[in-house]
Protein backbone atom coordinates (compact mmCIF):
# COMPACT_ATOMS: atom_id res chain seq x y z
CA UNK A 1 0.00 0.00 0.00
CA UNK A 2 1.30 3.35 -0.72
CA UNK A 3 1.26 6.10 0.88
CA UNK A 4 -1.47 7.92 -1.07
CA UNK A 5 -3.47 4.91 -0.81
CA UNK A 6 -3.60 5.80 3.00
CA UNK A 7 -4.90 9.08 2.67
CA UNK A 8 -8.44 9.38 2.68
CA UNK A 9 -9.99 12.89 1.65
CA UNK A 10 -13.09 13.92 3.01
CA UNK A 11 -15.79 14.97 0.70
CA UNK A 12 -17.03 17.31 2.87
CA UNK A 13 -18.85 19.96 0.27
CA UNK A 14 -22.00 21.51 -0.50
CA UNK A 15 -22.81 19.67 -3.46
CA UNK A 16 -21.59 16.93 -5.68
CA UNK A 17 -20.55 19.18 -9.07
CA UNK A 18 -17.83 21.15 -6.36
CA UNK A 19 -16.71 17.57 -4.98
CA UNK A 20 -16.20 16.52 -8.78
CA UNK A 21 -14.71 19.59 -9.41
CA UNK A 22 -12.28 19.01 -6.20
CA UNK A 23 -11.88 15.18 -7.09
CA UNK A 24 -10.58 16.59 -10.70
CA UNK A 25 -8.10 19.04 -9.73
CA UNK A 26 -6.72 16.41 -7.32
CA UNK A 27 -5.88 13.89 -9.47
CA UNK A 28 -3.94 11.30 -9.39
CA UNK A 29 -2.89 12.13 -5.99
CA UNK A 30 -6.70 11.06 -4.48
CA UNK A 31 -6.95 7.84 -4.63
CA UNK A 32 -9.42 7.01 -1.28
CA UNK A 33 -12.14 9.62 -0.86
CA UNK A 34 -14.87 9.78 2.32
CA UNK A 35 -18.65 10.91 1.50
CA UNK A 36 -20.39 11.60 4.89
CA UNK A 37 -23.78 12.88 5.76
CA UNK A 38 -23.20 16.44 3.64
CA UNK A 39 -23.48 14.71 -0.14
CA UNK A 40 -25.27 11.49 0.78
CA UNK A 41 -28.71 12.70 0.65
CA UNK A 42 -28.11 14.79 -2.58
CA UNK A 43 -26.39 12.55 -4.86
CA UNK A 44 -23.80 11.45 -2.74
CA UNK A 45 -24.43 7.60 -3.24
CA UNK A 46 -24.34 8.28 -7.40
CA UNK A 47 -20.73 9.96 -6.67
CA UNK A 48 -19.75 6.84 -4.33
CA UNK A 49 -20.56 4.65 -7.44
CA UNK A 50 -18.78 7.19 -10.06
CA UNK A 51 -15.89 6.84 -7.82
CA UNK A 52 -15.61 2.88 -7.44
CA UNK A 53 -16.32 2.90 -11.40
CA UNK A 54 -13.34 5.24 -12.01
CA UNK A 55 -11.16 2.74 -9.67
CA UNK A 56 -11.14 4.55 -6.62
CA UNK A 57 -11.60 3.75 -3.26
CA UNK A 58 -14.71 5.04 -1.00
CA UNK A 59 -15.38 5.26 2.43
CA UNK A 60 -18.82 5.90 3.52
CA UNK A 61 -18.88 7.95 6.56
CA UNK A 62 -22.97 6.71 7.55
CA UNK A 63 -22.30 6.54 11.09
CA UNK A 64 -25.27 3.56 11.30
CA UNK A 65 -26.74 3.35 14.68
CA UNK A 66 -29.82 1.07 15.62
CA UNK A 67 -30.92 -2.02 16.70
CA UNK A 68 -28.69 -4.76 14.82
CA UNK A 69 -31.86 -6.41 12.26
CA UNK A 70 -32.00 -3.41 10.94
CA UNK A 71 -27.87 -1.97 10.82
CA UNK A 72 -27.46 -5.87 9.32
CA UNK A 73 -30.54 -4.81 6.13
CA UNK A 74 -28.80 -1.32 6.14
CA UNK A 75 -25.24 -2.92 5.02
CA UNK A 76 -26.91 -5.61 3.08
CA UNK A 77 -28.24 -2.78 0.71
CA UNK A 78 -24.49 -0.74 0.90
CA UNK A 79 -22.66 -4.03 -0.30
CA UNK A 80 -25.02 -3.15 -3.29
CA UNK A 81 -23.56 -0.22 -3.85
CA UNK A 82 -20.16 -0.88 -3.58
CA UNK A 83 -17.85 0.96 -1.20
CA UNK A 84 -14.59 0.07 0.89
CA UNK A 85 -15.23 1.66 4.25
CA UNK A 86 -18.40 1.97 6.05
CA UNK A 87 -18.90 3.16 9.61
CA UNK A 88 -21.24 2.29 12.37
CA UNK A 89 -21.37 3.18 16.05
CA UNK A 90 -18.66 0.52 18.53
CA UNK A 91 -21.78 -0.87 20.22
CA UNK A 92 -21.83 -4.69 19.88
CA UNK A 93 -25.29 -5.26 18.61
CA UNK A 94 -24.56 -2.86 15.83
CA UNK A 95 -21.44 -3.96 15.00
CA UNK A 96 -22.75 -7.85 14.98
CA UNK A 97 -25.40 -6.37 12.82
CA UNK A 98 -22.86 -4.40 11.06
CA UNK A 99 -20.59 -7.69 10.19
CA UNK A 100 -23.53 -10.15 9.56
CA UNK A 101 -24.84 -7.76 6.60
CA UNK A 102 -21.64 -7.64 4.94
CA UNK A 103 -21.39 -11.42 5.15
CA UNK A 104 -18.91 -12.75 2.53
CA UNK A 105 -18.56 -8.97 0.63
CA UNK A 106 -14.58 -9.15 0.55
CA UNK A 107 -14.72 -5.62 -0.04
CA UNK A 108 -16.19 -3.70 2.20
CA UNK A 109 -14.84 -3.45 5.85
CA UNK A 110 -16.72 -2.43 8.82
CA UNK A 111 -15.33 0.38 11.22
CA UNK A 112 -16.58 1.12 14.37
CA UNK A 113 -16.85 4.91 15.54
CA UNK A 114 -15.56 4.71 19.32
CA UNK A 115 -15.85 8.14 20.70
CA UNK A 116 -16.84 10.74 18.71
CA UNK A 117 -14.02 13.84 19.45
CA UNK A 118 -16.66 16.24 20.06
CA UNK A 119 -17.55 14.64 23.36
CA UNK A 120 -15.31 14.95 26.73
CA UNK A 121 -15.54 13.43 29.94
CA UNK A 122 -18.69 16.51 30.97
CA UNK A 123 -20.22 15.29 28.47
CA UNK A 124 -20.37 11.73 28.57
CA UNK A 125 -20.90 12.38 32.53
CA UNK A 126 -24.32 14.17 31.50
CA UNK A 127 -24.97 11.19 29.48
CA UNK A 128 -24.34 9.01 32.38
CA UNK A 129 -21.15 7.20 31.32
CA UNK A 130 -18.59 7.49 33.88
CA UNK A 131 -15.49 5.52 32.32
CA UNK A 132 -12.66 7.18 31.37
CA UNK A 133 -12.51 8.49 27.75
CA UNK A 134 -9.62 6.56 26.71
CA UNK A 135 -11.02 3.46 28.89
CA UNK A 136 -14.23 3.89 26.96
CA UNK A 137 -12.46 3.90 23.54
CA UNK A 138 -10.22 0.77 24.45
CA UNK A 139 -14.08 -0.60 25.50
CA UNK A 140 -15.38 0.00 21.86
CA UNK A 141 -12.31 -0.84 20.27
CA UNK A 142 -12.23 -4.54 21.71
CA UNK A 143 -16.55 -4.82 21.17
CA UNK A 144 -15.33 -4.38 16.96
CA UNK A 145 -12.54 -6.57 17.53
CA UNK A 146 -14.95 -9.09 19.44
CA UNK A 147 -17.44 -9.05 16.74
CA UNK A 148 -15.06 -9.10 13.90
CA UNK A 149 -14.89 -6.08 12.53
CA UNK A 150 -12.19 -4.66 10.40
CA UNK A 151 -11.47 -1.40 12.46
CA UNK A 152 -11.82 1.66 14.16
CA UNK A 153 -12.22 5.34 13.79
CA UNK A 154 -10.28 6.90 16.82
CA UNK A 155 -8.11 10.12 16.90
CA UNK A 156 -4.51 10.04 17.08
CA UNK A 157 -4.25 10.45 20.91
CA UNK A 158 -5.92 6.43 21.21
CA UNK A 159 -4.51 5.22 18.13
CA UNK A 160 -1.39 4.02 20.05
CA UNK A 161 -2.91 2.43 22.75
CA UNK A 162 -5.55 0.52 20.37
CA UNK A 163 -2.54 -0.64 18.21
CA UNK A 164 -0.37 -2.11 21.36
CA UNK A 165 -3.63 -3.77 22.56
CA UNK A 166 -4.91 -5.10 18.83
CA UNK A 167 -2.19 -5.13 16.43
CA UNK A 168 -3.41 -5.71 13.15
CA UNK A 169 -6.37 -6.96 14.01
CA UNK A 170 -8.18 -3.31 14.06
CA UNK A 171 -7.10 -0.39 11.22
CA UNK A 172 -6.96 2.44 12.68
CA UNK A 173 -8.63 5.55 10.71
CA UNK A 174 -7.76 8.99 12.30
CA UNK A 175 -9.45 12.33 11.20
CA UNK A 176 -8.08 15.43 13.36
CA UNK A 177 -4.68 15.58 10.96
CA UNK A 178 -3.20 18.74 9.66
CA UNK A 179 0.21 19.21 8.03
CA UNK A 180 2.25 22.32 10.20
CA UNK A 181 1.43 25.64 9.67
CA UNK A 182 -2.53 24.92 8.65
CA UNK A 183 -5.58 25.97 10.04
CA UNK A 184 -6.85 23.43 12.63
CA UNK A 185 -10.44 24.90 11.42
CA UNK A 186 -13.06 23.52 14.37
CA UNK A 187 -11.01 20.28 15.69
CA UNK A 188 -9.73 20.59 18.62
CA UNK A 189 -6.77 18.15 19.21
CA UNK A 190 -5.13 17.96 15.86
CA UNK A 191 -1.70 16.09 14.97
CA UNK A 192 0.61 16.29 11.56
CA UNK A 193 0.16 13.83 9.14
CA UNK A 194 3.85 12.26 10.43
CA UNK A 195 2.77 12.31 14.55
CA UNK A 196 -0.58 10.15 13.41
CA UNK A 197 1.39 7.78 12.00
CA UNK A 198 4.02 7.42 14.12
CA UNK A 199 0.73 7.15 16.81
CA UNK A 200 -0.28 3.64 14.88
CA UNK A 201 -2.57 5.11 12.53
CA UNK A 202 -2.89 3.14 9.14
CA UNK A 203 -5.16 5.80 7.58
CA UNK A 204 -5.40 9.32 7.65
CA UNK A 205 -8.74 11.23 6.88
CA UNK A 206 -8.40 15.10 5.82
CA UNK A 207 -10.73 16.96 4.77
CA UNK A 208 -10.03 20.92 4.42
CA UNK A 209 -6.62 21.45 4.60
CA UNK A 210 -6.87 19.60 0.85
CA UNK A 211 -10.13 20.58 -0.69
CA UNK A 212 -10.14 23.98 0.58
CA UNK A 213 -6.46 24.65 -0.65
CA UNK A 214 -5.07 27.23 -4.12
CA UNK A 215 -3.61 23.75 -4.98
CA UNK A 216 -5.22 20.74 -4.05
CA UNK A 217 -3.07 18.43 -5.51
CA UNK A 218 0.05 19.39 -4.14
CA UNK A 219 -1.77 19.85 -0.65
CA UNK A 220 -2.67 16.05 -0.97
CA UNK A 221 0.94 15.07 -2.46
CA UNK A 222 2.81 16.85 0.81
CA UNK A 223 0.60 14.94 2.88
CA UNK A 224 1.63 11.90 1.12
CA UNK A 225 5.02 12.38 1.07
CA UNK A 226 4.18 13.17 5.28
CA UNK A 227 2.81 9.78 5.16
CA UNK A 228 5.63 8.26 3.27
CA UNK A 229 9.08 9.55 5.34
CA UNK A 230 7.07 8.98 8.52
O1 LIG B 1 -11.77 18.99 7.25
P1 LIG B 1 -11.26 18.01 8.26
O2 LIG B 1 -9.86 17.48 7.93
O3 LIG B 1 -11.36 18.51 9.68
O4 LIG B 1 -12.24 16.76 8.10
C1 LIG B 1 -12.15 15.65 8.93
C2 LIG B 1 -13.22 14.67 8.60
O5 LIG B 1 -13.21 13.64 9.57
C3 LIG B 1 -14.64 15.25 8.64
O6 LIG B 1 -15.38 14.59 7.62
C4 LIG B 1 -15.15 14.87 10.00
O7 LIG B 1 -16.55 14.68 10.03
C5 LIG B 1 -14.45 13.54 10.22
N1 LIG B 1 -14.31 13.16 11.61
C6 LIG B 1 -13.65 13.92 12.55
N2 LIG B 1 -13.55 13.48 13.85
C7 LIG B 1 -14.08 12.30 14.19
C8 LIG B 1 -14.73 11.52 13.23
C9 LIG B 1 -14.83 11.98 11.94
O8 LIG B 1 -13.15 14.99 12.25
N3 LIG B 1 -13.93 11.85 15.41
Amino acid sequence: MTANDRLIIALDLPDTDKAERAISRIGDAGRFYKIGYQLMPIGGLDLARRLSADGKKVFLDFKFHDIGATVERGVQSVCKLGGDFLTVHAEPDVLKGAVAGRGDDKRLKILGVTVLTSLDAAALKKSGIHVDLPDLVLRRAEFAAEAGADGVVASAQEAAAIKARFGDALQVVTPGVRPAGAAANDQKRVVTPAAAVQAGADFLVVGRPIVEADDPASAAAAIAAEIAGA
